[in-house]
């Protein structure tokens, strides 16, 4: 405990201090099988930032390359797998997400771009994890899908991939969406735990600095569930809460109001970019 006290304090240290290197995104341009992906681009109206840059720009030369190529992007074995939970009779409805949802890459074809959208039926933001178990249950006579489980970041996956290359874009109209957007706002920005960091203090005001053997970046959510090189395959909510144990406060559970009004404002900060599902980081 100790030990990770004093790595904590350093960590604090190195963010806060001069100590360690800053380094510029690097200058590259990514295709995927051809295909152009956005990974810099103006930042919207009311953005910290005057440029917004996918997390693709702060990893190595080997990372990068992996993503250029879904052969060997290693994330794509879960998108198969994805494609075939999505061809599976699941409930006591007899149907798969094919019986109603037909052929994925025309009916879910730029739906990943568009999440979290407003619910009107809860009242709240729902993201596409959220939208599946809603699917299995309402339509499907099943169980939902426990947080990463039973192949959630699998299928989850398999629908964002759908709108590979398309721009993020939130509708923050619609519903109470911008009052969720305010309190992520809020969240994004309040400092927490033993170490008094907030997201900002590390994705915004340390952005390029190197702590440790990571190059901060914006923490932009565009290539989620994104293929860790440690983790393998990681969904968004595991990650908010994997950056939040970092700062040794305690966790929120994952789809909780806190984590989904933090999904709505973290995916507004990457409008424009691309969608990269499944990105590979490190
Ligand atoms: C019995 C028909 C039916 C089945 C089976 C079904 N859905 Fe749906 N799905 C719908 C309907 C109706 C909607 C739109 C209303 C809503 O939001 O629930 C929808 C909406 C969606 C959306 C949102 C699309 C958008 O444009 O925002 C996604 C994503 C989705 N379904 C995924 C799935 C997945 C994954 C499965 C399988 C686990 C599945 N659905 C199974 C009927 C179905
Ligand atoms: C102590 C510093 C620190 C804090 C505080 C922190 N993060 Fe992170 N975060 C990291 C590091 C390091 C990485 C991995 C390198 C990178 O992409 O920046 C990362 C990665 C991410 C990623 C993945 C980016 C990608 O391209 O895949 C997201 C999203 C993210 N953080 C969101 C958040 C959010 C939201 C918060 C606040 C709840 C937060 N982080 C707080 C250090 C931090």
């Amino acid at each position: 405990m100790k030990r990770l006290l004093l790595a904590g304090v350093v960590l604090a240290a190195s963010i806060a201090g001069s100590g360690p290197v800053w380094a510029d995104p690097v200058e590259d341009t990514l295709e995927i099988d051809g295909m152009p992906i956005v990974t810099q681009t103006a930042a919207p109206e009311g953005h910290p930032f005057d440029e917004v840059y996918s997390g693709w720009l702060f990893r190595s030369a080997e990372t990068r390359d992996l993503e250029r190529d879904t052969f060997e992007n290693p994330g794509m074995i879960a998108v198969e797998d994805g494609e075939a939970m999505w061809n599976t009779v699941m409930g006591s409805e007899g149907k798969s997400c094919a019986s109603c949802h037909e052929d994925a890459s025309v009916s879910m074809k730029g739906v990943g771009a568009h999440y979290p959208k407003w619910d009107a039926d809860s009242g709240k933001p729902i993201n596409v994890e959220l939208q599946i178990n809603k699917c299995l249950t309402e339509q499907m006579g099943a169980e939902p899908l426990p947080f990463n489980k039973n192949g959630q970041r699998e299928l989850t996956a398999y629908i964002k991939h759908q709108s590979l290359g398309m721009p993020v874009e939130l509708d923050l109209t619609e519903g109470d969406m911008q009052s969720w957007w305010d309190r992520g706002k809020d969240v994004y920005y309040t400092r927490t735990g033993q170490l008094n960091l907030a997201c900002a203090s590390c994705h915004e005001t340390a952005m390029g600095k190197m702590i440790r053997a990571d190059h901060l970046s914006q923490g932009q959510v565009n290539g989620f569930p994104t293929y860790r090189l440690k983790n393998g395959l990681t969904s968004l909510h595991q990650r908010f809460r994997g950056c939040i144990r970092d700062t040794r406060a305690e966790q929120p559970k994952a789809f909780s109001d806190d984590l989904m009004a933090l999904e709505t404002y973290v995916t507004w900060r990457g409008t424009g970019l691309s969608v990269e599902t499944p990105s590979v980081r490190q």
